[in-house]
């Protein structure tokens, strides 16, 4: 089992991939989780929004968890092609991933944006995950700490409850490169986010899941199980893989016999 204090939590984010077809998926993995509660893990997945409703209509009654990939910092008005955190909700989600660097880094959103999203989902009932990490050439300088910090005390909205919140670390370049840091890194990371968390919101930080993110993959899946301070992960690629997904799963559950299961 995960040496962190949380239930884990394992989220699938299939980006912008997946027409219908991809429901199958949806369906094989909620009867796969169905029939090993035991696995003491909670298993979230990232559709495009457009396959929201079907996909919550098949895992209805399992407990296979929705969310959406990212939402408006605005609850409604005049913002062609956005989506509201409240859309998301009647949509079936129950979390959402804001902040990731994709949307960083193509879309200039700022720590300030993803703390405005993350509110606003608070707000619409969903459980952000907040996504944070350093950039290659962050790490090059020595400054992963400082850029962490930096962007988890700004990126969690003033005022709310941190055990409301997910926190996702990324690093920036181990997403879809298949580079992984090493286990000394993850652990020097999350001890330390763990560590301001607890400093800043003492009451309910322990029990507030950081996820790690970043090129997961049914072979390494176990060595970020068994960090300290690790609470679950966000996985891109693997994801689209319903069965190398299941196997990530497994990893992070207390039981390790859901992908014989299926
Ligand atoms: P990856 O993506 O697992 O394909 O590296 C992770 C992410 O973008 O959240």
């Amino acid at each position: 089992m995960v040496k962190g204090r949380a239930h884990p939590l394992v989220a699938g984010n299939w980006k912008m991939n997946g027409t219908v077809d991809m429901l199958g998926h949806i369906r094989h993995m909620s009867a796969a989780i169905d029939i090993d509660p035991r696995a003491n893990v909670e298993v979230v997945v990232f559709p495009p929004a457009t396959l929201l409703p079907a996909a919550s209509h098949l895992c209805r009654s399992t407990p296979l968890r929705l969310g959406g990939q990212d939402c408006s910092a605005e609850h409604s008005g005049a913002y062609t092609g956005d989506l509201s955190a409240q859309m998301l909700s009647e949509a079936g989600a129950a979390y959402v991933i804001v902040g990731h660097s994709e949307r960083r880094s193509r879309y200039q959103e700022t720590n300030e944006v993803v703390s405005q999203k993350a509110g606003t989902a608070i707000r619409a009932g969903l459980t952000p995950i907040i996504c944070i990490g350093e950039t290659a050439g962050q790490r090059a300088a020595g400054l992963t700490l400082p850029v962490v910090e930096k962007q988890l005390a700004e990126s969690i909205p003033e005022g709310v409850d941190v055990a409301d919140v997910v926190i996702a670390y990324e690093p920036v370049w181990a997403i879809g490169t298949g580079n992984t840091p090493s286990v000394d890194e993850v652990s020097e990371v999350h001890a330390a986010m763990r560590a301001t968390l607890e400093k800043r919101h003492s009451r309910s930080a322990g029990s507030i899941r950081l996820l790690y993110g970043g090129s997961v993959k049914p072979s390494n899946a176990h060595q970020f199980r068994a960090i300290e301070n690790v609470d679950g992960c966000l996985v891109g690629g693997a994801s689209l893989n319903a069965d190398e997904f299941l196997a990530i799963c497994s990893a992070f559950g207390r039981q390790n016999n859901l992908s014989k299961r299926i």
